[in-house]
Formats: C-alpha cells, structure tokens, sequence
C-alpha cells in the first residue's frame, strides 16, 4: 500500500487517544484480524536480529480463566477473548548453538536478558498499537511474572524460557476514559537533562495526580493493616526514628499522600524487593541466570 500522510496521521492521531480496556464485549476476535496484528507485532525490531521471544496465544476459556486467576485474580483476563502471554525465550537459541556447534552463554547473561526484554517490549507495542488500530482493545498483565513457575507449566513451556507480560485482547465494550499523565515538559527534554528542583517535582506530579491523597479506611482494624504496611515499607528507606515521625504525621492527617500509599501499600516496597528474589530464584530454576556474573 503506498504511503498515505493523512491516513498516518489519523492513524498518530487515533495513537493519542489510547487507553487500557478493561471491560470487553461478547464480540470474539475474527482470526484474520489476529493474525494480521502478530504478523505487525514480528515486524518490530530486534537486537541483532535474535528475536529471543515466542508468544503463546491463549483462546481457550478455561486456560484464560486459570490464567486470570493466577495473575492476582484480575478476572478481565479470563474475559478477554485473547490472551498474549510473552516468553522469553533463549530455549530455540540454546537449541540452533548445539545443532550449529556454537558457543552459547545467552541465558546468564544481563546483556541479553535486557536485549531480549526490549525485544518483548517492541513487540508487544506494536501488537498493542496494531490492535488499537483495529478497533481492539487491551490491558497489559505484569502479574504473570510473580508467577512464572504456574504458567510456565500450563504452557508447557521448556527450559531457558520465562513468561514476562501478557496483553488481554478483546473489543471494549464501552467508551475508554483517558488516564493522566505527567506534563510533556516534566517528561520529554531538550539535549540534557534539567536541574529539577523540589518544586518543579512537586507541580509535574501534582498536574499528574492534583493533589491526591489516600484517606485512611474508617474502620479500626483496615486501619491498623495500612499503617502496618506502610511502616514496613517505610524501614527500607528511613531510620527507625524517622519512621516514627512519618507515621505520627499521616495518623494526625487522616490521610496517605499518594506515593506513600503507592510504595507503602499497592507496590509495596519491602514486597516487591522480597518478589524479585523469588522471580529471580524462579527463573535460576528455569536455567536462566541474568545476574550470573556478579555470583560467581
Ligand atoms: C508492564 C505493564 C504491566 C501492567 N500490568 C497491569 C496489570 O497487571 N493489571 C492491570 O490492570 N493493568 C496493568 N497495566 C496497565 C497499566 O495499569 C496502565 O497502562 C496504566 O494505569 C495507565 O493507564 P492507561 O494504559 O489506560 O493509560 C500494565 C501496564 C504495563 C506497561
């Protein structure tokens, strides 16, 4: 098809108006449709050209439904006709070095891990935005990391491989409501990076967020749970003395600011460290080591 300025440009335009779906229609995914998406999405560019990926393609009810469950119960991916689980993938690679006599240290190596994970990430964007231009919409699924042992079994998948992201597909049932995001100026920057100063971070978040805050819930004991979570969060990064402070200022406020409800509670940040051991250790298990050179 010849190149067409209006048709790209309405395409950019259609680009700035995306938004996760979470809530999809009945309408399933007609299979052409899919296969032109991924054939977009294989497109993508890659380091070197290794595609160190495959993508699983999940239809099948049930498998969707243990999938949702799996991925801290977020029951939409169970509802989406479509789930795209990506792996990370150095198991063909592993497997074309021993046919061809090759050397090969792909999978203890952060290089390309990282290599790779950009790979997935250019992929999965495009699928993302081939669908979007489709008239499909999507949620990207983190969680599957947390869980890479589970899905790596339901999937059947082989050694050197990890599950990294997953995108649920499906129509939206209604219209997508934009979610904020920081100001252009607070994020894209001209040669260099600016000096920033307190304020400057205070007013790009607070155009992001206003000025929200996370009330305390009213009862006693939901109570007791957050301001547990938060002080434990809060000792990965202040003194104990510091700590007491902190806390004494949010009961007197009645409220969370909101990065002390994002890394006290939601992405917690005592949690996610102890997480990342856990997916670490899933993927040593799984023969892929991308820290192997600081441990030896
Ligand atoms: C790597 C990644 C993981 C994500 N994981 C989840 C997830 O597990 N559950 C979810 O509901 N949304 C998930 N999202 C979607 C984000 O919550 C969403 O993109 C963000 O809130 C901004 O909203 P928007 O996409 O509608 O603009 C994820 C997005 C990315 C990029």
């Amino acid at each position: 098809m010849e190149w067409n300025y209006e048709i790209g440009k309405a395409a950019v335009k259609r680009m700035q108006e995306r938004a996760s779906c979470r809530v999809f229609s009945e309408k399933p995914i007609p299979e052409e449709s899919l296969k032109e998406i991924l054939k977009a999405g294989l497109r993508a560019a890659s380091g070197g050209n290794l595609q160190p990926y495959s993508i699983i393609v999940v239809k099948d009810k049930n498998k969707r439904k243990q999938l949702a469950k799996l991925c801290a119960n977020q029951q939409f991916m169970g509802k989406a006709p479509v789930n795209l689980i990506f792996i990370l993938d150095f198991y063909k690679l592993s497997r074309l070095a021993k046919l061809q006599k090759a050397p090969f240290t792909a999978n203890k190596s952060y290089l390309h891990f990282l290599i790779g994970m950009e790979d997935i990430v250019c992929t999965a964007q495009v699928i993302e935005t081939a669908a979007w231009q489709m008239g499909i919409g999507s949620v990207y699924i983190g969680t599957v990391n947390n869980v890479g042992k589970e899905i790596s079994e339901i999937l059947n998948l082989p050694r050197y491989t990890y599950p990294v992201l997953a995108l649920a597909l499906g129509y939206p049932k209604n219209e997508l409501p934009l979610r904020e995001r920081l100001p252009f100026e607070m994020t894209v920057f001209e040669e260099r990076y600016p000096e920033l100063s307190d304020e400057d971070i205070l007013n790009g978040f607070a155009a992001k967020y206003g000025n929200k805050t996370r009330q305390l819930p009213n009862s006693k004991s939901a109570q007791k749970e957050w301001m547990t979570s938060l002080k434990e969060a809060l000792l990965t990064s202040y003194t104990e003395e510091e700590v007491e402070k902190i806390i004494a200022e949010v009961e007197k406020q009645g409220s969370l600011k909101y990065l002390q409800y994002v890394f006290g509670l939601h992405y917690h940040a005592k949690k996610m460290l102890d997480y990342s051991e856990e997916v670490l250790k899933m993927m040593k298990n799984r023969g892929l080591e991308p820290f192997f050179v600081l441990e030896k």
